[in-house]
């Protein structure tokens, strides 16, 4: 019960990681606000949760609009009556659209940063004063190894929303570490989500995973796991940081 009375909000929680770090922090204790614009997989991973005897409230909306943002976060204190957690996950990786700066038109460049850029603004926006008003807690950013690295086949909006965010992560670490606010990144490497399954066939999947030098794809439980620590107050010292949790991509 390492979350026992905490409420946290995730955004992107109806799959992949997001999923999976809500059904762990209800595990561990914690009330869950499953934000997610897919209606049938936030109620999924409501059920789940409830399945296992934990309390979770499901809200439809869009992290790039900051009136659901907004009214999620007002949804989640009416009913669970404030809050310690904003995790940040929701994020769209489109290979297709997103691409090199010399291929991607203003359009697609805008939409991928309003999501994985603007929402995570929006939930610390909306979230941050409830924070404050519960006396502390922890906001934790997904950025990603491809904010670390160089890649030929770029997708350049999704990797400059991601390093964004690693500037944002101490910018908020310092505003508010003196409200024991917390704010810390977790760079995944490749995770086998719903998000990678269009780009991933076994063999790609394989090959990839041979190459790490933990050889193997991460799966969603490695990086819920890393959240559930910077999460609970095992982390309590801990503000400003990146965690790399890659299986050793980026040591090589
Ligand atoms: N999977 C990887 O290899 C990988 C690697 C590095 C970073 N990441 C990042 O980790 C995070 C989670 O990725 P994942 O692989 O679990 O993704 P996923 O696609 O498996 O799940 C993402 C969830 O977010 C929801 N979502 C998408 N757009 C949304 C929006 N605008 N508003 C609300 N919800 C929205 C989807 O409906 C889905 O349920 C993302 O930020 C992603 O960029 C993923």
């Amino acid at each position: 019960m390492r979350l026992k009375g905490k409420v946290a909000i995730i955004t992107g929680a109806g799959m992949g990681m997001g999923r999976e770090a809500s059904v762990l922090f209800a595990q561990e204790g914690a009330k869950v606000i499953v934000f997610d614009l897919n209606e049938q997989a936030a109620k999924e991973t409501v059920a789940e949760i409830e399945k296992n005897g934990g309390e979770a409230l499901a809200f439809v909306g869009n992290v790039a609009k900051e009136a659901d943002v907004k009214a999620a976060v007002e949804a989640g204190v009416a009913r669970f009556g404030k809050l310690d957690i904003l995790y940040a996950n929701a994020g769209v990786l489109w290979k297709d659209r997103d691409k090199s700066v010399v291929e991607t038109t203003e359009e697609n460049w805008d939409i991928v940063q309003a999501i994985n850029l603007k929402g995570p603004f929006f939930l610390t926006k909306h979230g941050i004063p409830e924070l404050q008003k519960a006396g502390g807690g922890s906001i934790i950013l997904v950025g990603s190894i491809s904010a670390l690295a160089g890649f030929t086949l770029a997708q350049d909006s999704y990797t400059c929303a991601k390093g964004a965010l690693i500037s944002l992560n101490k910018s908020l670490a310092v505003q508010f570490g003196g409200d024991q606010i917390r704010c810390n990144v977790i760079h995944p490497g490749m995770i086998d989500t719903p998000l990678q399954a269009p780009y991933l066939t076994p063999e790609k999947k394989k090959a990839i995973g041979d190459s790490l030098p933990m050889k193997r794809l991460g799966v969603a439980r490695d990086i819920a796991n890393a959240a559930l620590f910077l999460a609970s107050d095992e982390s309590a010292w801990m503000t400003g940081a990146e965690m790399i949790v890659d299986g050793g991509f980026i040591a090589c």
